[in-house]
């Protein structure tokens, strides 16, 4: 007979829990010394997204590793967020195609299973000439224990096609369980790119966005996070960022009233992503559209360009790029 499965089973797992001096903000210095300080089975949620050695421009870290180098420290932070994850506990890891593949191995080696390899589909990715241009970065959500962990599907269920289309008899009212697709603009076909395929589409928080913070190249949109936050945490819970970045998790963490602590190597990130938590209150809604598709107009409802004055060719003046562009240029 097949194993039975538990999930939402969050409540169970009692944490060692963690001195008020470590949470509600981020610490400053690497993140395997920090996480080596903080006790076993200490945190319920760790999210993710470390430098993916691909020579992005840090204002500290040096983005180009030696290969071995870099996996031999992704397996010393790893084992670090397996130690401390309650045995319930989830880790959901932001990667890019480069290391993807040797990362998820790493991660099954150090004990974690993989329960869904997701894709972040985005738009407004950098153009890139002689490759295709790059629009997804890839989503590991591993558990402790396959058997037990937490997952709680109705925070973040979504309504089906059978609700919204086909108005089918059978359909769960409460919606379902988001599911990943190729799509050019879902803009375009406001039907067939749903919360409810495996594909998210989340734009990245571009330049122009409002809700950019503006001190971080990499920062990831707060729905992208609730998402993760809402199903493998509740209210309470400590969620982990050892890379905090824009601290973009610990703000989502912190509206959606969970206790959260972050690592961050650069100093002035620290102190910008603090300032951005001492702005952020308990409940207050998530930045970005609740439904990407309407956070950009559909291209019939686009500005169109003379032919005679779009430019066509890579003959015209190439504009200075900043510091922190670049996002996956190649
Ligand atoms: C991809 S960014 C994270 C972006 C973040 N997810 C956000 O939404 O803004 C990676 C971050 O890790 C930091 N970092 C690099 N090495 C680190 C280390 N050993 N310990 C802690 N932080 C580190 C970098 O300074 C950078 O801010």
């Amino acid at each position: 007979m097949a194993k039975k499965t538990m999930i939402n089973a969050a409540p169970q797992t009692e944490a060692v829990p963690l001195d008020d001096s470590w949470i509600g903000r981020i610490h400053h210095g690497d993140c395997v010394q920090t996480m080596s300080q903080l006790p076993a089975d200490s945190v319920h949620l760790v999210f993710a997204d470390p430098p993916f050695n691909i020579g992005y421009k840090y204002d500290e870290y040096d983005d180009r590793l030696d290969s071995e180098k870099y996996l031999e420290w992704s397996r010393q932070w790893m084992s670090q967020v397996h130690r401390i994850l309650v045995s319930t506990g989830a880790f959901w890891l932001a990667i890019g195609d480069e290391y993807a593949a040797e990362l998820k191995i790493e991660a099954q080696k150090l004990g974690f299973t993989c329960r869904s390899w997701v894709i972040w589909y985005y738009t407004f990715g950098v153009h890139c000439k002689f490759k295709f241009t790059r629009s997804h970065a890839h989503l590991f959500h591993f558990v402790k224990n396959p058997a037990v962990f937490t997952f709680n599907h109705m925070d973040i269920r979504v309504p089906s096609a059978r609700q919204l289309v086909y108005g089918d008899k059978r359909a769960d009212s409460a919606g379902r369980v988001p599911d990943d697709t190729w799509i050019l603009r879902p803009q375009d076909i406001p039907q067939g790119f749903g919360e409810d395929e495996d594909t998210w589409y989340f734009p990245r928080v571009a330049g122009t966005f409002l809700e950019r913070a503006g001190f971080h190249g990499c920062q990831m949109p707060e729905q992208l996070l609730g998402r993760i936050i809402r199903a493998c945490s509740n209210e309470g819970d400590v969620v982990l960022d050892p890379f905090s970045g824009s601290a973009s998790t610990l703000v989502t963490a912190r509206k959606l009233n969970r206790r959260y602590l972050g690592c961050e190597l650069s100093q002035e990130y620290m102190a910008q992503g603090t300032e951005r938590l001492e702005r952020t209150q308990i409940g207050e809604p998530l930045t970005g559209a609740a439904d990407p598709r309407t956070s950009a107009p559909a291209t019939s409802e686009g500005r169109q360009r003379e032919p005679s004055t779009a430019k066509t060719s890579g003959t015209g003046k190439k504009s200075p790029r900043k510091k922190g562009q670049g996002l996956f240029e190649e």
